[in-house]
């Protein structure tokens, strides 16, 4: 995989997306207990991995950028915390089986070719009973100019994830409009799929 864009982007000044975590993630905020073990893959600069250390849960971090990465341990140091970060490709990646209480993605956007191959991943190192959080952007996102890939093939619709995801309990599978205020990369109006399913 090349990274060099996503390396080049988190070599610029401050953080891509901030510091601070996801709002839709946030809402979960009570839903974590301290101990519970939790994989974030693409977590870029750890804004949300390192949150979620924050909030007790011994957390995996797992992107593909090296600056990335770097820049998520710095911040987990700084913020007094330690999370687990990993710098690889998740397509090489030798995913732990049945070993997560929770999974959690926002906005990583994989090719057709290996999305769905990915995806099964995912369920299979939840734990039984474990969740997962995912918010990414729809193709309706092309008619906004607050962030996301902008081809249509990266993009995902309810139906893909729900297909993707036919192993999972969907609790909440939901496509809206969100105001994002993430950084000088993700701003204003976006159109996004949020997912809340549970491997039971
Ligand atoms: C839009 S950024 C989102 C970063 C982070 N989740 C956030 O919300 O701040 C997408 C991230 O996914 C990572 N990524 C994409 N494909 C990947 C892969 N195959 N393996 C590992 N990381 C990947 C990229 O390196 C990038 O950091």
């Amino acid at each position: 995989m090349n990274n060099d864009f996503w390396d080049s982007r988190y070599g610029e000044e401050g953080f891509a997306y901030g510091m601070t975590p996801n709002t839709f993630l946030t809402t979960f905020a009570d839903t974590f207990k301290a101990g519970e073990k939790v994989l974030v893959i693409g977590d870029g600069e750890g804004r949300n991995g390192v949150w979620l250390a924050e909030q007790g849960c011994s957390v995996v971090s797992v992107d593909s950028s090296k600056v990335g990465v770097e820049k998520a341990q710095n911040l987990a140091t700084e913020k007094g915390v330690s999370i687990k970060a990993i710098c690889a490709d998740l397509n090489q990646w030798d995913w732990p089986e049945s070993e997560f209480d929770f999974v959690v993605i926002i906005y990583v956007h994989f090719p057709p070719d290996v999305r769905e191959l990915l995806h099964h991943k995912v369920v299979s190192t939840l734990k039984s009973g474990g969740q997962l959080i995912m918010e990414s952007f729809t193709p309706d996102q092309l008619n906004y100019t607050s962030g996301g890939p902008p081809v249509l093939k990266m993009l995902y619709t309810a139906e893909m994830i729900k297909a993707d995801f036919k192993l999972l309990e969907i609790q909440r599978l939901e496509e809206c409009i969100s105001e994002l205020n993430e950084g000088k990369y993700h701003c204003g109006e976006a159109a996004v799929v949020r997912l809340i399913a549970t491997k039971v």
